[in-house]
């Protein structure tokens, strides 16, 4: 019988120093294969309202899409740990934030994640009350593309700065199990980082993270204006199985992601 990679299994890699991997899928195939490359981690992103239904931004994404995709993605990986994001408004209260975690969860997921700080502590601290485990995400939070003016790098201000780790160490203690750092300076995410007990996964936020993730068709070359931190895992490989092993590694040997994929 397979083993699924638990929280504890990564709070036990954070303690050991040891780097582990996310990556995005949103179908059964890709879900097998990544758990087979050793990901031990599988986002179902809303950025699915990206790659696979054509948006320009995530918020187009509805609830059901997300149990859609979660229920996919489940059947293809009996190992690696699934967190099924919570769409745009899905959790804009306490209420809604517990029906919408309820179906992800009976979707197959095993914890949820949500974009947003101090505002969700509430909410947050139900969540886990009632068994749903919660990844949190702050940073550059896609879902907030139009207050942001666009898809910018967060915190290269101090005051921004400092309001990140406030958000940070405030739904640590709200209950959050790991949190996901998108598109922040490299000192400030290994700051946040070093200062937390639970795992930060980041994404566009240097090498100081304990985690890393990419969006699946990023990595492997397939989007056409990629971010900077993006490394096209496919170049120099003759197989998407081969891509998917090469970023795992590169991860874990600290190959990924170097100097020209941070910020400052
Ligand atoms: O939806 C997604 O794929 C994400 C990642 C960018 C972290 O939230």
């Amino acid at each position: 019988m397979s083993r699924r990679v638990t929280i504890s299994t990564l709070n036990a890699m954070k303690a050991e120093r040891e780097k582990f991997v996310m990556m995005t899928a949103y179908d059964a195939t890709f879900s097998r294969l990544i758990s087979e490359a050793g990901a031990e981690t599988i986002l179902v992103g809303d950025s699915l309202g990206m790659v696979l239904q054509g948006h320009d931004t995530t918020i187009p994404v509805t609830i059901s899409d997300m149990a859609y995709h979660t229920r996919c993605v489940c059947r293809g990986s009996p190992n690696s740990l699934i967190v099924a994001d919570m769409p745009f408004m899905s959790y804009d209260t306490t209420d809604k934030a517990l029906e919408s975690g309820m179906q992800l969860m009976q979707a197959g997921a095993q914890m949820v994640k949500l974009e947003g700080g101090v505002w969700l502590s509430e909410s947050i601290h139900r969540l886990v009350e009632r068994g749903i485990p919660v990844c949190a995400h702050l940073g550059l939070t896609p879902q907030s593309v139009n207050v942001f003016g666009g898809y910018r790098v967060q915190g290269r201000t101090p005051k921004e700065a400092k309001s990140i780790l406030a958000d940070a160490v405030e739904i640590q203690d709200a209950g959050a199990s790991l949190l996901v750092l998108e598109c922040i300076p490299a000192h400030l995410a290994a700051d946040i980082s070093s200062k937390l007990d639970i795992p930060t996964i980041g994404i566009g936020a240097g090498a100081g993270t304990d985690a890393q993730v990419l969006v699946l068709h990023d990595m492997l070359g397939l989007s056409e204006q990629p971010p900077k931190f993006v490394e096209n895992f496919m170049e120099g490989e003759t197989s998407v199985q081969a891509a998917l092993r090469a970023f795992v590694q590169a991860v874990k040997t600290g190959a990924y992601p170097k100097e020209e994929h941070t910020y400052s």
